[in-house]
């Protein structure tokens, strides 16, 4: 009898995870909670409107194990309960997740662990922000506290950029409670990388680097979204480079969590910034990030089913350390017109069938109507995926792929990895 998995969340990196879990022979039967038109053909849906259902859910259905996507459901508590119901879950407690639902607190564990990250001053009063930032010089970042879905960060030029910035968060309340308190952050400039590892609290093991894409238009220009392409693995992000960030991020973050009684067991996500002293910590994330792990996951020889699990089990030290990747992905985003703004969806999407075989198409907002066809349901429709055995051959699938595919206003990036192919 195979294991019994129910994967929760309904975008990209739901469909890459549902995908990825149904290579493994240890796998009987998928479920994802809601999933969408892609994770469906893989995995039976299964509707759960809040933490209470899903948890009914995984008693229900017997699940071996729940593997948490997003991060509201883990800062609200899903593992906690989960793990009362006697379910196996990968995804950390809520108390372990605040290492992402927190950027405050996140700043204090780093400075407890002796991890390299911006100087920071936090304040929760608008007086007091404005004498902090006396000891700024601009450009600095403003940041609220908590969750803000990729919107609660300002790179402020100018002091009064800086204090609009701090009326809206702390006065306006725009972000709710999650702007009651900021961090004021000195700017960094320099490379950005994404290392994700899996970890069970004590053992780390890093997953291929990547690079991701958030700005809505090529050359990083226009709106934030929450993702539009991602390349990995990252070719800055050498062996020696890796070591230095897990023995002085990975490691002693996991350390610290866990000396707190608040052991992570899932993804620690290091949002890096290199520069000339060393990788320096952005921000962490407590879940696999989207679109990023949709480029890792087809790197990844191991069975993943076996590393969640060992992970849950918090037996991660068993597990061998995994050879660096010997191929490239690269993953660009079809997000409806004026996404991340106004969009239109149930707009019918054309040329899934006529995807090149050597690329991969990760659903994100789609859904199936009556007749069985595909529909847009979302801002981030789909995501091509190419692989090869170098960035450029992976870059070639995947637009390749891309190209197939139509629906009216379809938006995508065209330069995505293309800094790592051409000289700029
Ligand atoms: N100290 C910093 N210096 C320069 N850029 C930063 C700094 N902090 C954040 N950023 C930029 O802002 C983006 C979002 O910030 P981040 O801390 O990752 O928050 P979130 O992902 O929750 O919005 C980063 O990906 C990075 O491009
Ligand atoms: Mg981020």
């Amino acid at each position: 009898m195979g294991m019994r998995i129910l994967v929760v969340g309904g975008g990209g990196r739901e469909h890459a995870l549902v995908w990825k879990l149904a290579q493994s022979p240890k796998v009987g039967t998928l479920f994802c909670a809601p999933g969408n038109a892609g994770t469906a053909t893989l995995a039976e849906p299964v509707p759960a409107a809040d933490l209470k259902e899903l948890v009914a859910a995984a008693t229900r259905l017997r699940a071996d194990l729940v593997v948490v996507g997003p991060e509201a459901p883990l800062a609200a508590g899903l593992a906690d309960r989960l793990t009362e119901a006697g379910v196996p879950v990968f995804g950390p407690t809520a108390a372990a997740a605040r290492i992402e639902s927190s950027k405050a607190w996140a700043k204090e564990v780093m400075a407890e662990a002796g991890v390299p990250t911006a100087r920071a001053v936090i304040v929760d009063r608008l007086d007091a922000a404005r004498d902090a930032l006396e000891d700024f010089a601009f450009p600095m970042v403003v940041k609220a506290d908590g969750l803000a879905a990729g919107k609660g960060v300002v790179i402020a030029e100018s002091r009064a950029d800086a204090e609009a910035a701090l009326t809206s968060m702390l006065l306006d309340r725009t972000f709710g409670a999650a702007g009651g308190r900021v961090v004021l952050e000195e700017h960094l400039t320099g490379r950005e990388v994404s290392v994700l590892a899996l970890t069970d609290g004590e053992t780390v093991l890093p997953l291929p680097p990547a690079c991701d894409y958030k700005r809505a238009y090529d050359n990083d220009r226009g709106p934030n979204t929450g993702g539009m392409g991602a390349y990995a693995p990252v070719p800055v992000m050498d062996g020696a480079l890796l070591q230095t960030v897990i023995g002085s991020i990975l490691e002693p973050t996991v350390r610290a969590l866990t000396a707190r009684s608040t052991p992570l067991r899932g993804v620690l996500y290091a949002g890096l910034m290199l520069n000339a002293n060393g990788p320096q910590v952005l921000e962490f994330n407590a879940r696999f990030g989207d679109p990023e792990t949709q480029v890792v996951l087809p790197l990844l020889d191991a069975d993943l089913t076996g590393l969640l699990a060992a992970v849950a089990a918090g037996d991660l030290k068993a597990v061998p350390p995994q050879p660096p990747p010997t191929s490239a992905a690269v993953g660009v985003v079809l997000a409806a017109g004026g996404y991340p703004g106004q969009y239109q969806t149930g707009l019918p999407i054309e040329g899934l069938e006529d995807v090149p075989e050597d690329a991969l198409v990760f659903h994100a907002g789609t859904q199936l109507d009556d007749y069985g066809r595909v529909l847009t349901a979302g801002g981030r429709v789909l995501t091509v995926v190419g692989r090869g055995t170098n960035l450029a051959a992976a870059r070639d699938r995947a637009y390749a792929g891309a190209d197939a595919i139509s629906f009216p206003d379809l938006q995508l990036r065209r330069d995505i990895a293309l800094r790592e192919i051409m000289p700029q």
